[in-house]
């Protein structure tokens, strides 16, 4: 089934917290709230298939090279039939043409032993994010949530072909 993805509106929060609320082993209850905060403070960008939205994503520029995916979460029926890959490969091709050059992830690191989230690892990983450090606590991560800090780079920053 084709899936398509296009900037995020208004209108799109109520579905975007229902995917939220879709996902108890993976989002706590402060995270509808959060997420209709930051869809109106940043870029979001929403899947759809057959006309509905699937999934959503929330991008954070934090320079006009630096970018952080805030959240990306797909309606929990909708796992695993690639639509997390397309909207987050939408969403890296609109930041690298915007000339953003690193994008940071956090997400719960292995330590944690927390079964839900070895998939997500993996999605990131087959992303192209490494990680380069692991935080614990973070501020703002309740406690016992070790937080993996993976990047990725959408193009050089030093030596050859560097701006
Ligand atoms: C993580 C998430 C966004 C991925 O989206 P998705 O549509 O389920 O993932 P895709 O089908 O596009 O999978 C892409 C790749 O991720 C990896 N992956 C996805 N699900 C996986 C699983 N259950 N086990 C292992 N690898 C998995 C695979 O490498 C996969 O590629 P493949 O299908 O060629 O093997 C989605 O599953 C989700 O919303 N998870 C819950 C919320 C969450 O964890 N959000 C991120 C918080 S940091």
């Amino acid at each position: 089934m084709a899936t398509t993805v296009r900037h995020s509106t208004d209108r799109d929060v109520g579905r975007c917290t229902e995917i939220v609320r879709s996902l108890p082993d993976h989002f706590t209850d402060d995270v509808p709230e959060k997420v209709e905060r930051d869809l109106a403070a940043h870029s979001g960008w929403v899947a759809l298939r057959s006309g509905a939205v699937v999934a959503f994503a929330i991008v954070d520029r934090r320079s006009s090279e630096a970018a952080e995916v805030l959240w990306i979460a797909v309606d929990d029926a909708e796992r695993g039939q690639g639509v997390g890959s397309a909207l987050l490969d939408r969403v890296m091709s609109e930041l690298a043409d915007a000339g953003v050059r690193v994008v940071e992830v956090k997400t719960l690191d292995e330590s944690a032993d927390y079964e839900p989230y070895i998939a997500t690892r993996a999605f990131w990983a087959a992303h192209g994010f490494l990680q380069i450090d692991t935080i614990d606590p973070l501020p703002d991560w309740p406690p016992g949530n070790p937080a993996a800090i993976c990047v990725a780079a959408l193009a050089v920053s030093r030596g050859p072909g560097a701006r």
